[in-house]
């Protein structure tokens, strides 16, 4: 098939959108604003708008219609159609992906969390690019104070379930542990360690999913990666983060730990997260 394509590709210039061989799941960028449609055609309604420069999802659909090509792509956790002609894509090579605006590369997310296993990593990329997104976490300081948090948390993205019981937690009603049990059925999950009944109904809501009656779905990446940006944003920690500097990550800290437990980890994959990233 891909061959094929590629013949069709060299002897056809009205063929050439579909030959774009673009991986689902790629970054594409907007070279202008931008109208998202939900057909492939600009009679079709808008979904949603997005500036020049914004990173999309390429979802792996390719459609013609009223004289463009129309990609399918994904964006602040929108579906829709995209004229081809105004999208590039964001440049592969490398480790896959690029840094720009809300995505961050495998090789990029790999060297700020050294001990994040290549197969780990191209599993979870697609989930967290997604989310980044969808949070607006995307500039270098705030993916660098963002990732710094989640690796602490989660040991460089290999614990998404907290080690501990969770008894610790029972009757702590500040965290709406009211039930008998709670401690432990709200115990940390997911990649920041969602932790209490009231957050995990909070982000429920937020998402869309019954978290308070299914808890263990926070520790799968499809819902992880959405309720870490949840309690990123629901503490508007993009602010913080906005500061890129020590004071402002520190704060970050407060709002995730409730003190300064891991200080020096966090610190130092902020650290090597805004070299890797260049902030
Ligand atoms: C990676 O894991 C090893 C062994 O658990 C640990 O000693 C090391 O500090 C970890 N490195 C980072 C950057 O977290
Ligand atoms: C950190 O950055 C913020 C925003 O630019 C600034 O107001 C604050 O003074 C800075 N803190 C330090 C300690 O430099």
């Amino acid at each position: 098939m891909k061959l094929f394509l590629a013949v069709f590709c060299l002897l056809s210039v009205v063929a050439s959108a579909y030959c774009s061989l673009i991986a689902s799941g790629a970054s594409l960028r907007s070279t202008t604003a931008l109208n998202i449609r939900s057909g492939p055609c600009t009679s079709n309604g808008i979904v949603t708008s997005v500036g020049a420069g914004t990173t999309l999802k390429f979802t792996g659909s390719v459609q013609s219609g009223c004289g463009y090509t129309w990609y399918g792509v994904e964006v602040n956790g929108k579906r829709g159609h995209a004229a081809s002609n105004f999208l590039t894509e964001v440049n592969n090579g490398g480790g896959g992906g690029s840094n720009t605006g809300a995505s961050i590369s495998v090789d990029a997310l790999r060297r700020i969390m050294p001990n994040l296993s290549s197969s780990k990593a191209n599993q979870y990329i697609g989930y967290l690019n997604s989310a980044l997104a969808a949070g607006n976490i995307n500039t270098c300081c705030r993916k660098s104070a963002f990732l710094a948090q989640l690796a602490h948390e989660s040991g460089d993205l290999n614990w998404f379930v907290e080690f501990a019981s969770g008894a610790a937690y029972e009757g702590r009603k500040d965290l709406g542990n009211i039930y008998p049990g709670d401690g432990v059925r709200y115990k940390g999950r997911g990649p920041i360690q969602i932790t209490g009944r009231a957050n995990y109904r909070a982000a429920g809501q937020a998402l869309g999913i019954d978290l308070e009656n299914n808890p263990t779905r926070a520790a799968d990446p499809d819902v992880g990666f959405r309720t870490a940006v949840w309690f990123w944003n629901s503490r508007s920690l993009n602010q913080y983060a906005d500061q890129c500097n020590q004071s402002g990550f520190d704060i970050t800290t407060r709002r995730i730990n409730g003190g300064y437990n891991g200080k020096a980890d966090r610190d130092a994959h902020w650290t090597r997260g805004k070299s890797v990233l260049g902030c």
